[in-house]
């Protein structure tokens, strides 16, 4: 049923080799080039018409807005809107690059006037625009006889200052960008063209010293007494897999960092099936914490993390079938915890936390897991942003801080102990669901029981990890949420550092 290097080769392929050139004028190549406007102040000369014209046209200056002014030759010129200057930052400047990757979208070629996106920090500043950039105009199209889209073949940045000085943002924009997609195409990519076994084919494909891959089939894991991800592997036809990455760096650790990704390759809800909603069709994107957890680790190595980090992507489907895992049933985490699943469908937190338990083991100093995990997250914090608890909140601020600079929002929510009876059972040690409320932090406080003192954070990205349309990065579809945000975490990540990457 596999078919999955023919799927995974295009986004990847195409950002590692699309021209990204620096020039001091606009290039002759490009057949749209965008000229950065703010919403008041002066409108730059070269767009030819003035803030008056532009009004006119409903052109207002907010961020991601844009404005195509015709002309009878040359190229087309877009005016992006950069929002109130006293407000504009890296994220204005992401956004400005996205709407005008969008407003263009049937041209290949494109420049960019990128001085007024820059910033304080001019590296920064074209690491968000080219992230910009490259993310908005991505689509999932592989599996369409008719490609609706036109490939960027090239994009010229214009600046009047120094070009040397953006080269090293250019080439993380593009390292992120191509985390980001890689998770997105895995995260579309249907449950019929990637199995849990596949998963691992791909982690393998793109390990390389100094990124190791090892996997452990279903004997391994019985070896290992993984009893979450067996329990709801039970069901399924397909065998599960823990892949487990190990990324070494040059010279003594910094820190040794452990990722953990929710890896439900489709979330049938198992024997507690969920209804035959179209919504469901979503639910290959369930293993977006595994493809977040992978795609960032193919950051470590071009990006030059200091710190020794660990991920366990969480492989398997979750099925109904005569072999699955019934209601009231018993399941084994690794390490003798024992679980009564009182609902199948809350399956993510038995596979995370098999994990959990891996990396303490492993003698991580911290621990972050991110998982599609709550539907009750995505109620609450709805689509644009994604939850964060944890047991330390040194790790909390630091991934905070790490959202604010990749734009990938997170909200902190509280692990209320007071919950914690909520999970308590007279059949084992406890159960898989908590009450009817709070259902997110219920499951924090789950995986909180796996982690023993170790400093953890989790990070529910169920709402994240889908966008119903084009919006602001996004494109409609599987976003990749949590790439950038993990790569950006790791690179900065200095056990009990307080806040080192404050941007
Ligand atoms: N994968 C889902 C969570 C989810 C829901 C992600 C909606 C994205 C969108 C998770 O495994 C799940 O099924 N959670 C249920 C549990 C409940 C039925 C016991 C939920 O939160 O609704
Ligand atoms: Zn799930
Ligand atoms: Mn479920």
């Amino acid at each position: 049923m596999s078919r999955t290097g023919s799927l995974i080769t295009p986004s990847f392929e195409w950002v590692s080799d699309l021209p990204l050139t620096v020039t001091d004028d606009a290039g002759v190549a490009a057949t749209a080039v965008g000229v950065p406007v703010a919403s008041s102040g002066p409108v730059p000369e070269r767009l030819g018409v003035g803030r008056d014209a532009l009004s006119a046209a409903g052109f207002t200056g907010a961020v991601g807005t844009t404005a195509i002014i015709p002309s009878d030759s040359g190229p087309v010129l877009v005016a992006l809107g950069t929002g109130e200057p006293a407000a504009f930052g890296t994220d204005a400047a992401r956004l400005a690059a996205a709407g005008f990757a969008r407003a263009t979208r049937s041209h290949g070629s494109l420049a960019l006037a990128v001085d007024d996106l820059l910033g304080d920090d001019a590296a920064t500043g074209v690491q968000a625009v080219i992230e910009g950039l490259l993310l908005a105009r991505y689509s999932f199209d592989v599996m369409r006889n008719a490609r609706p889209s036109t490939p960027l073949t090239g994009i010229e940045l214009v600046t009047g200052g120094d070009a040397a000085s953006l080269e090293g943002g250019i080439a993380r924009g593009r390292v992120y960008a191509r985390a980001t997609l890689l998770a997105r195409d895995l995260a579309n990519c249907p449950h019929n063209f990637l199995s849990a076994s596949d998963m691992a084919d791909v982690a393998v494909g793109l390990a390389g010293d100094p990124l190791t891959v090892e996997v452990f089939d279903k004997d391994a894991l019985v070896e290992m007494g993984c009893g979450g991800l067996l329990g709801v592997n039970a069901g399924s036809a397909e065998p599960p897999r823990m892949v487990k990455l190990t990324y070494t760096p040059d010279g003594e650790p910094t820190g040794h960092l452990a990722l953990v990704g929710k890896g439900i390759m489709y979330d049938s809800g198992g024997i507690a099936l969920k209804p035959g909603d179209t919504s469901h069709s979503q639910m290959k994107n369930d293993m977006s914490g595994a493809a977040a957890v992978l795609a960032s680790m193919t950051t470590l190595a071009e990006l030059g993390c200091r710190a020794k980090v660990t991920g366990y992507l969480m492989c398997t489907d979750n099925m109904p079938s005569g072999t699955a895992t019934a209601l009231g049933d018993v399941v084994t985490i690794r390490g003798g915890t024992t679980v009564e699943v009182v609902n199948t469908d809350a399956e993510g937190r038995l596979v995370m936390s098999d994990a959990l338990v891996l990396a303490t083991e492993d003698g991580a100093d911290t621990i972050v897991d991110i998982a599609t995990l709550t539907g009750a997250c995505l109620r609450a914090l709805g689509t644009q942003v994604a939850g964060v608890m944890g047991n330390d909140q040194g790790v909390v601020d630091q991934l905070r801080s790490a959202a604010e600079a990749t734009g990938e929002s997170l909200w902190q929510l509280p692990l209320e102990q007071r919950y914690r009876s909520e999970l308590d059972t007279p059949v084992a040690d406890l159960k898989n669901l908590g009450g009817a409320n709070a259902g997110a932090i219920t499951a924090g406080l789950f995986l909180a029981e796996f982690v023993g003192e170790t400093p953890w954070a989790h990070v529910d990205i169920a709402g994240t990890a889908q966008a119903d349309g084009d919006s602001g990065v996004n494109t409609p579809g599987c976003t990749g949420f949590g790439a950038r945000l993990l790569a950006h975490f790791a690179l900065d990540f200095a056990p009990g550092a307080e806040r080192s990457n404050d941007v």
